[in-house]
């Protein structure tokens, strides 16, 4: 990361855990751990049922709330969804989207992604905009175009504006929830090629300031190494998330 340029950031995906007890202790137990001002920007993300006693939880200390997901109308007929309003009316900050569990699990599309993206920001909150590729199309040495094509995706159509303040999570596929991470060398050069694309579609001042996280099995054992990349500003963590003395571990290698 470069920390001149770019503040880190170290998101927690809490996924499908955590009643809203355990959510509000969890949140407790990580202000307790993290010091006062860390110098990453610290943000969780529970299940939407949890998000407001979440943010009663982490009043007062540096941990923001996001939520997993977002629908992109405002309001309407849309039985079962959740709007960007009412995330931001719940005082979040970030909202994850596209990330690959919806679109494999969930059958989201690029165009979705992109609708979540724009509908996040049009409500005053921050999309983290995920990509990353599967196990079969890294082998078929498909990595950096289907990544870049996602990203482009995601973000064609939004305002210069809008775009300074997307942050981008890298996560390849196979390296989620299994314990297996990409190597800091694999992850740069992908995390280099997003910034490349950056640059060359919306010029280089706003590719030198967009954050773009690394996820996939980060631990407090590879946070360090990865985030050590010039071109990694943080990290999008699920498993490790759900304890805070991991969480807060990893929060820490963000500070060196
Ligand atoms: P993991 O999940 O850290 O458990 O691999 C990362 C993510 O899905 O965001």
């Amino acid at each position: 990361m470069n920390p001149a340029l770019r503040r880190p950031l170290v998101a927690g995906n809490w996924k499908l855990h955590k009643t809203v007890g355990e959510s509000t202790e969890l949140v407790a137990a990580l202000a307790k751990a993290l010091p006062a001002e860390p110098t990453a920007e610290v943000v969780v993300a529970p299940v939407f049922t949890a998000l407001s006693a979440v943010r009663d939880a982490a009043a007062g200390s540096a941990i923001a709330h996001a939520a997993q997901d977002v629908y992109w109308e405002a309001s309407g007929a849309f039985t079962g969804e959740v709007s960007a309003p009412l995330l931001s009316d719940l005082g979040c900050s970030y909202v994850i989207v596209g990330h690959s569990e919806r679109r494999q699990l969930f059958g989201e599309s690029d165009e979705h992604v992109a609708r979540k993206a724009a509908a996040v920001l049009g409500a005053g909150m921050v999309p983290i905009v995920c990509c990353g590729e599967s196990l079969e199309q890294r082998e078929a040495g498909e990595t950096e175009a289907h990544v870049l094509s996602q990203v482009g995706a995601a973000l064609a159509g939004l305002s210069e504006g809008d775009l300074a303040k997307v942050v981008i999570a890298y996560e390849p596929i196979w390296a989620i929830g299994t314990g297996r991470t990409a190597s800091p060398d694999d992850a740069q050069q992908v995390h280099g090629a997003i910034r490349g694309l950056l640059s060359e579609r919306f010029g280089s001042a706003l590719a030198d300031g967009t954050r773009i996280l690394y996820g996939g099995s980060v631990k407090p054992g590879n946070a360090a190494e990865l985030m050590a990349q010039p071109d990694i500003d943080g990290a999008l963590v699920g498993g490790a998330s759900l304890e805070s003395d991991s969480f807060a571990a990893i929060v820490a290698a963000a500070q060196a």
